[in-house]
């Protein structure tokens, strides 16, 4: 009894001081201008994003926040120095950023309605800071992928993707876009935020197709961080051809 306190104490310490480092990451403006952002530190640079609220896509989540705290703290580990990457749900583009500023080769998607404020937080950001400029597309889940992303010319190392699962109606959209853009030996890193029923169903199904690691999970702000992979190692295309 007494040892099972115990690790809930170790374990709930473990979460407020990540917690408490990744939010530290976040700063306001000391002189209001003419123009509102929210400023960031990762990578010892000063990223600025603007939001506007009228959009989901528009406002940045903590999510992000502790996938952009991940990858720049375990750069040993999951180095995106050239690396292909794609981010599903861009929004405000932090992630994006942040991934190139560590040197990946990224293609940043969201909606269209998304995409003005996401390419312009991306390249203020990004601009003679990174060894490759990040493109900034279209990608509706579900939506003309293969059209848009042929597996021959389009081969990821990585996907990222930070609050991409809430009770929106496509959710088995977003599955089959993971499950086309994951290749063999693709790693997703996705940072979760759990809400309501359908992001624990989401989960459920999810590991049907792929396996997954936790790498984060941090009650206090209701998200964990998945690393996953395919668990057929072997895509589709493959999978037909050896049939
Ligand atoms: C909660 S926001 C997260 C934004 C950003 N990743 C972050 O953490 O700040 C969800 C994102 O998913 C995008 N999204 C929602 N439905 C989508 C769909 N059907 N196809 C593509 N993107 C979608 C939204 O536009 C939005 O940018």
């Amino acid at each position: 009894m007494e040892d099972s306190r115990t690790k809930e104490e170790a374990s709930a310490a473990v979460d407020a001081e990540l917690a408490k480092a990744i939010m530290a990451r976040q700063f306001s403006p000391s002189l209001i201008g003419t123009e509102a952002w929210e400023g960031y530190k990762f990578s010892d640079l000063e990223i600025r994003i603007k939001e506007s609220t009228d959009l989901y896509g528009a406002v940045l989540w903590p999510s992000a926040m502790v996938l952009c705290h991940f990858l720049e703290t375990n750069r040993d580990k999951y180095n995106l120095m050239d690396k292909n990457v794609i981010e599903l749900g861009a929004g405000t583009g932090l992630v994006t950023i942040v991934s190139s500023l560590l040197g990946a080769r990224v293609t940043s998607t969201d909606l269209p309605d998304v995409l003005g404020n996401l390419r312009y937080n991306v390249m203020r950001n990004t601009k003679d800071r990174c060894r490759y400029i990040p493109a900034v597309t279209e990608l509706i889940w579900g939506q003309e992928v293969e059209q848009r992303f042929p597996r021959a010319t389009h081969c990821f190392d990585y996907i990222l993707a930070a609050d991409v699962v809430y009770s929106h109606p496509y959710l088995d959209e977003l599955m089959d876009t993971f499950d086309y853009l994951c290749q063999e030996n693709t790693q997703i890193l996705w940072a979760m935020r759990f809400r309501l029923d359908p992001e624990n169903s989401f989960v459920d199904r999810f590991q049907q197709r792929f396996h997954m690691e936790q790498l984060y999970n941090l009650p206090s702000l209701s998200i964990k961080l998945y690393r996953a992979w395919r668990k057929d190692r072997r895509t589709k295309d493959q999978g037909e051809a050896a049939a």
